[in-house]
């Protein structure tokens, strides 16, 4: 197939996505957290083509993009006075909410479960396809499975040219990690995945937050969770990825041991002078976490090769918009981590 380049800076761009998308087909979409594959979400058949064009497994359901907050009324019912107020506050964003589905929307959307993942995305242009095309849209992010997500159209381009009809270039993302997942469904609202909604910010809305064992250590792959996808393999490159915890010079004294022909450092700016010789990649600034989220999946794409052994890996501690780095990352590593008394 041939797949068609969009840019957002064109004004008939929204037309003819929304077009394809009626008719059944794929159209890359940007959105301010990573680019999305979209399809019709009500349309069983355009669903099954985003699980073939990326390899991902059907048992791992999709997000339904909304152009409004409203329009979640079409696909979830009922839907609990603590969404409303996460709307208010969040929405156009990055925040998605599982919410209990109504029977309208496929099964292959929500790979069979009785909930929805819902999110009114905050990028102008793809909130106007999903406005023109009429329906919700599925959008997993737009990489093959088991790769880090797209953040720009040329990432999109390289995991997907030929098996989708559209691109529609947005430019980079801007948050950079995907959205933040709660889900609603229980008496306690749970974060299922952490990203650009921080959970100090989900806490002052919700009040009470757990957070789901799927955030903070690997799930088996048979196991049953509440966020299907967080058991599969992830955001992996070829390599090793190993992340090396600890204050700077340590860390680097430590690296620098270990490295060995074939090997690359993953850091941050800050530390590039620590490790010349040492094939150093920095992902964004240690003290700018939100750069390290904008960085961390172009940074992985670039490591992403066969000649590359092992990614040593510096990480960034703390809350906010770090906590998602974070989470990233450990999964990139498999949660592979050599901590501080170990260097
Ligand atoms: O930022 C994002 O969320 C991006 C953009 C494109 O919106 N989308 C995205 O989709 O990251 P995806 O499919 O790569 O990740 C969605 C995650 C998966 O881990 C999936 O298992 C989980 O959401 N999910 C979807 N529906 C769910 C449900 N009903 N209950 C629990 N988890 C659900
Ligand atoms: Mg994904």
């Amino acid at each position: 197939m041939e797949t068609l380049f969009l840019s957002a800076q064109d004004p008939q761009t929204a037309e003819k996505a929304a077009e394809i998308l009626k008719h059944g087909g794929l159209v890359a979409l940007p959105t301010e957290t990573v680019y999305g594959l979209g399809a019709n979400g009500l349309d069983g058949d355009a669903v099954l083509k985003i699980f073939e064009a990326k390899g991902r497994p059907q048992d791992n359901p999709l997000i339904l993009h909304v152009a409004q907050p409203e329009d979640i009324r079409e696909i979830c019912d009922p839907i609990p006075e603590t969404a409303w107020r996460l709307a208010e506050r969040f929405w156009p964003g990055p925040l998605t909410m599982v919410l209990p589905c109504r029977p309208s929307v496929p099964r292959r959307t929500t790979a069979g479960l009785d909930t929805v993942a819902v999110r009114c995305p905050r990028t102008p242009i793809t909130r106007e396809i999903i406005r023109l095309s009429g329906v919700p849209i599925a959008a997993p992010s737009a990489n093959r499975s088991g790769k880090p997500s797209t953040t720009t159209a040329e990432h999109v381009r390289h995991d997907m040219e030929g098996r989708i009809d559209a691109i529609v270039d947005g430019g980079p993302c801007d948050v950079g990690v995907e959205s933040t997942i709660v889900d609603l469904t229980g008496p306690v609202a749970r974060l299922l995945r952490p990203g650009g909604v921080t959970p100090e910010q989900l806490r002052d809305v919700v009040g009470e937050l757990i957070v789901d064992k799927a955030v903070t250590s690997q799930i088996d792959k048979d196991a049953v969770v509440r966020a299907p996808g967080m058991k599969y393999k992830h955001y992996a490159p070829q390599g090793e990825v190993k992340i090396i915890a600890g204050p700077r010079e340590k860390a680097a004294a430590y690296i620098r041991r270990q490295f060995q022909d074939g090997d690359a450092v993953l850091c941050f700016e800050e530390e590039l002078p620590l490790y010349e010789g040492c094939n150093p990649t920095a992902y964004g600034k240690e003290s700018d976490t939100a750069t390290l989220a904008h960085g961390l999946f172009a940074a992985l794409r670039d490591l992403d090769r066969a000649d590359i052994r092992v990614i040593f890996a510096r990480c960034p501690e703390g809350g906010g918009v770090a906590y998602a780095v974070q989470n990233r990352l450990r999964k990139a590593a498999g949660f592979q981590i050599v901590t501080e008394d170990q260097l």
